[in-house]
Formats: structure tokens, sequence, C-alpha cells
């Protein structure tokens, strides 16, 4: 099988300045250095969306950005994603300074946003084929991929032949298509019902694990939150801070009975009253 080698960005990974680096001669995931995002500056209409926020994802590491509606969350995803600069700050995927979207960081929206003209395994290979790539050579990958999904039969069907959740999957297998080190996911599962979310959110911290990636998975839901992340990170109103952190030591492998279980309550608690007093604006 030929595996699809992305083309690197053109600047050189650089040492992150961080003190817990020193030593361990692994960049983190991401890092984001004291980045603020001011819309449109310099006019009436400036907004400061996001201010001085300083994060990491670690290698290997899963993060949930929890944070209420208009905190700046999707913003700083668009940010680590290359879509939007910072207006002040740095920001390092893999220690490469971010200046535009490359193939380090795939990113996953709440619509799946397919193309209904092309079948499933079309979709999937579409990161590969705009490269220029040939269909035969990663058809194999496509198929792994539409396989570790739970997708086997339907690589020949239309997107609108599809359910919602089913359709996301698709989009999962196009994320990692094009081989993303880090996983940008911002409510993937949103438009879903809540049912389904929490049994996609099963199926994609099995295929984030499974396949040894780092991802940050914005959602204002506690409960998607904490069984998601190995860390949740929650954010204030509007301008977007880091109110604070749960840590989720709940091991790499999450099963269905971890959902309802009171292993399980205690991080949501915390990361739900956390984030109340973030709302409060009491930290
Ligand atoms: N392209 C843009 N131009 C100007 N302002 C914007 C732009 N995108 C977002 N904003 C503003 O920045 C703030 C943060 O928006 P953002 O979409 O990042 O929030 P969010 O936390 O993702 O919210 P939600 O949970 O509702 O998706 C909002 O006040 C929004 O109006
Ligand atoms: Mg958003």
């Amino acid at each position: 099988m030929v595996r699809f080698r992305p083309k690197r960005s053109p600047q050189p990974a650089v040492d992150v300045p961080d003190p817990s680096d020193h030593g361990r001669g692994t960049h983190p995931a991401v890092y984001v250095e004291r980045a603020t995002k001011v819309y449109n500056e310099g006019t009436p209409e400036a907004l400061v969306a996001l201010e001085d926020i300083t994060m990491r994802v670690e290698q290997g590491e899963v993060v949930a950005l929890l944070g209420p509606s208009g905190c700046g969350k999707s913003t700083l995803l668009k940010m680590i994603g290359g879509l939007y600069p910072a207006t002040e700050g740095r920001i390092f995927v893999d220690g490469v300074p971010v200046t535009e979207p490359g193939e380090l960081t795939g990113m996953m929206f709440q619509k799946p946003v397919l193309f209904p003209w092309l079948k499933v395994v079309d979709n999937v290979l579409l990161p590969v084929r705009t490269q220029g790539a040939k269909r035969a050579d990663f058809l194999d990958r496509a198929n792994d991929l539409i396989a570790l999904a739970g997708l086997s039969g339907f690589g020949q069907r239309y997107p609108w032949e599809l359910s919602g959740g089913m359709q996301q999957r698709v989009a999962i297998c196009r994320m990692l298509m094009g081989e993303p080190k880090v996983l940008l996911l911002d409510e993937p599962f949103g438009a879903l019902d809540e049912m389904t979310r929490e049994y996609m959110d099963l199926e994609l911290r099995r295929i984030i694990i499974q396949q040894n990636r780092s991802a940050l998975l914005v959602t204002h839901n506690p409960l998607e939150a904490a069984f998601i992340g190995d860390r949740v990170v929650v954010m204030t109103p509007r301008p977007g801070k880091i109110a604070g952190e749960v840590e989720v030591p709940l091991g790499r492998d999450r099963s269905e009975g971890l959902l309802a279980s009171d292993e399980l309550n205690v991080y949501i608690r915390e990361a739900r009253s956390l984030l109340e007093l973030a709302k409060d604006s009491l930290l």
C-alpha cells in the first residue's frame, strides 16, 4: 500500500521556548503562546475575540476545549489551523510556526461538507486527489479508513444515501486520508441527536487513539468534553481567556460503559462548575 507523504511546511521546526520542553526532545503537538485575536482591528467594529491565550496539546493527547457560545473557540481552532492569523502571540504545530493552512493539521466542522456527486470512497480520496495522486494508489488506504470508521459496504454509496452520523464518519475518514498529525475538531457532532453524538464520541476517541493522533476538540457540552478529553480546557465568555482546566485520568481506551459511570461524572461535574464560574466571571 502506498502511504501518502504530505509535503511539510517550508518553515523549519523551531524550539518552542517553554521550559517544560527542555530535555524531552519533542515538540508539543500544539503550542499557543500568548495569542490574542482582534477582528476588524483599527476600525469602529473592532472586536476582541481572544485575549492572551496560552495552551498546549501534548503529542498523542486529546484536549477538549469547552466554553460558552461566542467565546472564541472556533476562532482559536481556525488560528491553529492557519486559517486566520493571530493579532498577537505565536502558534506552533509540531514545533512549526503556523502561518497558513498546512498538512500537519486536519480540520473537521459541524457539517460534513461532502460532495454529493462523489461516492463515499471518492469523497475520502479527495485530499490526495487534489494533490495530483493516482486514485488506484490510495484506494486500499481509503477502504481501510472506511472500514476503521465502521462504514464497510458503503464506499460505493453517495453521501445523500447515508445518515448524518455516517456522513460525519466519512468526513473523519477524509480528514485522516491526508495523515495530519493534529486533528482540529469544531463541534463535529453538534448537529446530531444526543444518542448518536455519544456513540460518535466513542467512535471518534477509538479512532484517534488507534491512529495515534493528537486532537483538539471544541465543544460546549461538558459530558462530551470529559469523555473525549484527556484534559478539558475551559474558556471564559468573550473575550475568551483560559479559565482553567480539568485533568481526566480515565485511561486511553474508553468504553461505552464509562459514559454513564460515576467515575466520569466526577469530571463532568468539575468541568461544568468551572464553566459556570467562568460564565459568572467568578475566577
Ligand atoms: N470572521 C469574523 N469577523 C468578525 N468577527 C468574528 C468573525 N468570526 C467570529 N467573530 C466574532 O468573534 C467572536 C467569537 O466567535 P467564535 O465563532 O470563535 O465563537 P465560538 O466560541 O466558536 O462560538 P459558538 O460556540 O457559538 O460556535 C464572536 O463574537 C463572533 O461574532
Ligand atoms: Mg464555534
